[in-house]
């Protein structure tokens, strides 16, 4: 098979699809890697590097997706790359769609009759999102960090420092939510030897928790009480929750915000889902905070962005598994085989393929047993 990874054109976006480590496991198995010239420049992964695990680099992103059996990418098309997709129509696109949120994307995708399937809806058994999990485990670490800094004078924070210093206490960060994100972010504050509070819902949840630190932080049942009593001495607040399918819970109010310490930061990871602040809005890296009362939100929408090497690494360690079976069997089989990788299959030929995205833009759903 010849496997396509094109350059990503989304603004802002600079992870790639494939290391050269994916490259060599491709190519041992006898299938054909072409990569875009200076794809992997944005996560510093230089040409020669994949040229060395048996890559061919091409030149032309038409070029790359005219030849591809199959393409692979980070994020969803976008309108300067829809006319690529009906370039073969048995071609098979495996990248970030997010169809649910775009009409646009999945018109596309219907017109171009090609299969694609989506990363972020391959589920497993226990309704877990492995090709996702890597994304929140790097926001969810990058949280205490850019809230340690933000907590500085100079960038409008309190002016703590977060670990303290001996004599003077550590900042208080509480957690909202400890799924994979909150897991995350606590393990970082931990080792920054903060004053760490992780509140959830689920009980079973905080009482892996609990075993998982050993006493190095403080789990609590989370309530509207439980909220504003943790937020009210917060230095860090960092939001991490999810309802699956639904915006947010609004958990910290504009009320309980002005109550809090002045220049305390909060983190708001759920943005992506509406975030769990009230006054959140999205941000970017290169303006990313706001001031509501006298605090400080943080509030990026692609927080990995920022750290594209080491986002490229987790997502494609994540893929290659997937994209080997897709590669080595073909989509139909892989796909009857691997019933967590069939539910990554969102459009094949021009029927949707996954219900949540044919309700969220009320067209037809086609079982994918119908068109295997
Ligand atoms: N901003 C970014 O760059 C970025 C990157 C990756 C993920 N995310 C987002 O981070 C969020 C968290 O993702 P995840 O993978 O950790 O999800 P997850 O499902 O692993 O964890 C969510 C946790 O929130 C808990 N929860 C739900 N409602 C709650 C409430 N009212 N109070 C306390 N806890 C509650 C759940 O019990 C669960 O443990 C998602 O919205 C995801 O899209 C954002």
């Amino acid at each position: 098979m010849i496997i396509g990874i094109p350059k990503e054109v989304k603004k802002d976006e600079y992870r790639v699809a494939i290391t050269p480590a994916g490259v060599r496991e491709l190519t041992s198995s006898g299938h054909i890697v072409h990569v875009e010239q200076g794809a992997g420049d944005g996560s510093s992964i230089r040409d020669a590097e994949y040229v060395s695990t048996g890559a061919k680099i091409i030149p032309d992103a038409d070029e790359v997706w005219a030849a591809a059996d199959m393409v692979l990418k980070v994020k969803e098309p976008v309108r300067e790359e829809y006319h690529r997709l009906s370039l073969r129509n048995d071609q098979v696109l495996f990248t970030y769609l997010h169809l649910a949120a775009s009409r646009e994307c999945t018109d596309a995708l219907v017109a171009a009759g090609n299969v694609a399937i989506a990363y972020e809806t391959v589920r497993l058994p226990d309704n877990s999102l492995p090709l996702l999990t890597p994304m929140s485990e790097v926001a969810g670490r990058m949280a205490p960090l850019v809230a340690s800094h933000h907590l500085m004078r100079p960038e409008g924070g309190r002016g703590t420092l977060v670990c303290g210093v001996p004599g003077v206490a550590a900042a208080k960060v509480v957690i909202l939510g400890a799924g994979v994100a909150g897991m995350a972010a606590a393990t970082l504050a931990v080792g920054l030897h903060a004053n760490v509070t992780i509140l959830d819902k689920n009980l079973e949840r905080l009482r892996q928790v609990d075993h998982h630190f050993r006493g190095a932080l403080e789990t609590i049942a989370s309530s509207t009480h439980a909220i504003e009593q943790q937020c009210a001495d917060a230095d860090i607040v960092i939001g991490a929750v999810l309802v699956v399918g639904a915006r947010a819970p609004k958990l910290v109010s504009d009320d309980l915000v002005g109550r809090m310490r002045s220049g305390s930061v909060l983190v708001d990871i759920s943005v992506d889902q509406g975030g769990c602040f009230e006054s959140t809005r999205p941000t970017t890296h290169s303006n990313p905070t706001f001031s509501v009362h006298d605090s400080l939100f943080y509030c990026v929408a692609n927080m990995p962005g920022a750290v594209p090497h080491s986002s490229t690494y987790a997502l494609a360690n994540a893929t290659l598994p997937y994209t080997v079976e897709l590669a080595n069997r073909g989509w139909q089989e892989a796909a009857q085989l691997d019933p967590p990788l069939a539910e990554g299959v969102n459009v094949v030929h021009g029927s949707i393929t996954c219900e949540p995205v044919a309700d969220a833009h009320a067209m037809a759903y086609t079982p994918l047993h119908e068109v295997l």
